[in-house]
């Protein structure tokens, strides 16, 4: 919805004084490109090529909102995502708010292995199937299965109901709301129902060692839900478990993918192989080369 017709000299002003300002508080210029095109419906292109603007350009949100929403920015170091309240994740448009994590672009790729897994280890993508995405957030990585095996069930879980509401909300403005389930609970404890019948469980689970939280970036740190974030003494609490328990629910050559921080592969990995429950055991690395995923096959 058109909100405000704006001068392209005025904006071309605001976007000028925002970007010194972003400067001077030590956060990327960029980003008031990124809320400009995310936040009030601005064309790229049109930042792309700069001045001179169209005489008269139309905002989906006003001036004075922008302004408000930057100051939330610098001041408070609120992240632009959760100011505009979306984010592109892959395909997707998705909803988050301060109830979720704000989906990394580096955990797209592990729709990428978990397709490509699949196909490596024999499961017709095109068959009726069942994943479970474990501790969804907002159900980006249950959307990104449900849209590339198109017959799957998906079961998402979290612990926290006000995720889950973000997660269902995501699911249906997807139109995948019909192929997902949505469970409430602690990580398998909803999905007893399942056991032995799981072709693939994926997740990106809290890994920050509880004593790095409050080094995290302030974006982080105040503004993201600690329990997204905080995976125990040594970060690996979550994976622990989820490595021990997700042979019982896998099927005999099922996939677990697992997401993890900078300098956990070697432990992760070996505390997969210590299971004697895997085939076979790989670690991928991110994009920036950063050993980032685990990919195991359930013997
Ligand atoms: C790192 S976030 C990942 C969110 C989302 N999957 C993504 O990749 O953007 C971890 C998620 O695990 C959830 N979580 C934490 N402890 C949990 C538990 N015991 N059972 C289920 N979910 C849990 C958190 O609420 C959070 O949504």
């Amino acid at each position: 919805m058109v909100k405000e017709t704006v001068a392209g000299d005025r904006l071309w002003q605001w976007r000028q004084l925002a970007r010194q300002a972003a400067i001077a508080h030590q956060v990327s210029p960029a980003e008031v490109d990124w809320l400009l095109q995310q936040g009030a419906d601005v064309e790229p292109l049109l930042l792309k090529l700069g001045p001179p603007f169209p005489p008269e350009i139309s905002l989906s949100r006003s001036l004075a909102d922008l302004t408000r929403l930057w100051q939330a920015r610098l001041r408070d170091r609120v992240p632009v995502q959760y100011l505009v309240g979306r984010v592109p994740w892959r395909e997707f448009d998705l909803a988050v708010s301060p109830a979720v994590l704000i989906p990394r672009p580096e955990t797209e790729l592990l729709i990428d292995l978990a397709n490509s897994a699949a196909l490596q280890y024999g499961w017709p993508v095109q068959e009726v199937s069942r994943w479970a995405d474990l501790g969804t957030g907002s159900g980006a990585i249950a959307l990104g299965l449900a849209s590339v095996f198109p017959l799957a069930t998906v079961h998402a879980v979290d612990w926290s109901e006000p995720a889950l509401a973000i997660a269902r909300q995501n699911a249906d403005a997807a139109g995948l709301g019909d192929r997902i389930q949505f469970h409430q609970g602690s990580w398998f404890e909803p999905l007893a129902f399942l056991a032995g019948q799981l072709q693939g469980i994926v997740s990106n689970p809290p890994y920050i060692p509880t004593s790095d939280l409050t080094h995290l970036d302030p974006e982080v740190a105040r503004h993201e839900p600690h329990a997204a974030l905080d995976g125990g003494p040594d970060g690996l609490d979550c994976i622990r478990h989820i490595v021990h328990t997700a042979p019982h629910y896998l099927k005999p050559g099922g996939l677990l993918l697992l997401e993890m921080m900078a300098g956990q592969a070697p432990a992760v990995a070996q505390l997969l192989s210590n299971t004697g429950q895997y085939a076979t055991v790989q670690i991928h690395p991110d994009l920036a080369g950063i050993e980032r995923f685990a990919v195991s096959v359930r013997r």
